[in-house]
């Protein structure tokens, strides 16, 4: 089909748009004319240094900050998680899925989002009888119910054996099919931003130092075609080092290098 004769395609908007966004505590700035936009629906991960400011931009996207100077824009409808589940220890599961809710069927929303979960037999569990994975699972259906168009994750699986993590890693999946919102997934782990992202972003001081297109098949494992490159442009990114390429093997992959299991790629 000849391409001028099909209409104009509406532009979509972005869930999130960050323009020069600055954000300092005293002198320094730790974002530093940050421009971002995430399309809906778009899962992206953040990666970044320790002290790179990932959890302050999440913060400030998640309107628990300001910022100062920019513009920031989101949707209203936005929720977090972050690695401590942070739930309150007096109140049963199901009544820490509903705080804040005032919509009359607030009870049926929690039971319903924490049946997704996989929690429907700990609705009325308290916070201390909980496993680590299943307090997070109850701070995601705290989220979900809400029906966020953005989703801000701040590494929610580190505190996560290897196991649950994968688990985890579904869940979130399925649970981001189903309710479609933008993601924003902050981790140290290259890996899983690669099995779950459409995009990764490395931040760098202040900035976006570099952008990755995730094109690969879904359900993804670390052995599919593509993932160990990948990796490899994240570890480079990230100042993992590796001195002799060829000491490595064919596929480049600097964790073998250092004598490091493949599943240790977290940093
Ligand atoms: N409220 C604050 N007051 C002063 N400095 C702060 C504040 N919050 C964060 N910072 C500083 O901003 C920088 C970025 O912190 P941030 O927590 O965003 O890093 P991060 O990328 O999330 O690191 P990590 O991977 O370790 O979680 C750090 O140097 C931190 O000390
Ligand atoms: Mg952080």
């Amino acid at each position: 089909m000849n391409a001028r004769l099909q209409p104009p395609q509406a532009p979509v908007e972005a869930a999130v748009s960050l323009r020069n966004v600055v954000r300092q505590f005293g002198d320094r700035r730790v974002i530093d004319g940050l421009d971002l936009d995430i399309a809906p629906g778009e899962f992206v991960a953040l990666l970044g240094a320790s002290g790179s400011g990932k959890t302050t931009l999440l913060r400030s996207l998640a309107g628990l900050d300001p910022i100062e100077g920019g513009q920031l824009r989101a949707p209203e409808a936005r929720s977090a998680v972050f690695q401590e589940p942070r739930l309150m220890p007096w109140k049963a599961a199901w009544k820490n899925v509903t705080l804040g809710l005032r919509q009359p069927d607030a009870k049926a929303r929690a039971v319903q989002a924490l049946t997704e979960v996989g929690l429907a037999h700990r609705l009325e569990a308290f916070p201390a009888t909980l496993s680590g994975g299943e307090s997070q699972r109850v701070a995601l259906a705290r989220s979900l119910v809400r029906e966020p168009k953005l989703l801000l994750l701040d590494e929610p699986f580190a505190a996560l054996d290897a196991l649950t993590r994968i688990r985890m890693h579904r869940l979130i999946i399925d649970l981001w099919r189903a309710h479609t919102p933008a993601v924003l997934l902050v981790t140290h782990d290259v890996d899983e931003a690669i099995l779950l992202a459409d995009r990764i972003i490395v931040l760098d001081q202040g900035r976006i130092a570099e952008q990755i297109q995730v094109n690969l098949a879904r359900p993804r494992d670390n052995g599919q075609a593509g993932f160990n490159g990948i990796r490899v442009r994240l570890l480079e990114l990230l100042g993992v080092e590796h001195d002799d390429p060829h000491a490595i093997g064919n596929d480049h992959n600097p964790f073998l290098y250092l004598g490091y299991p493949l599943s240790a790629i977290a940093i």
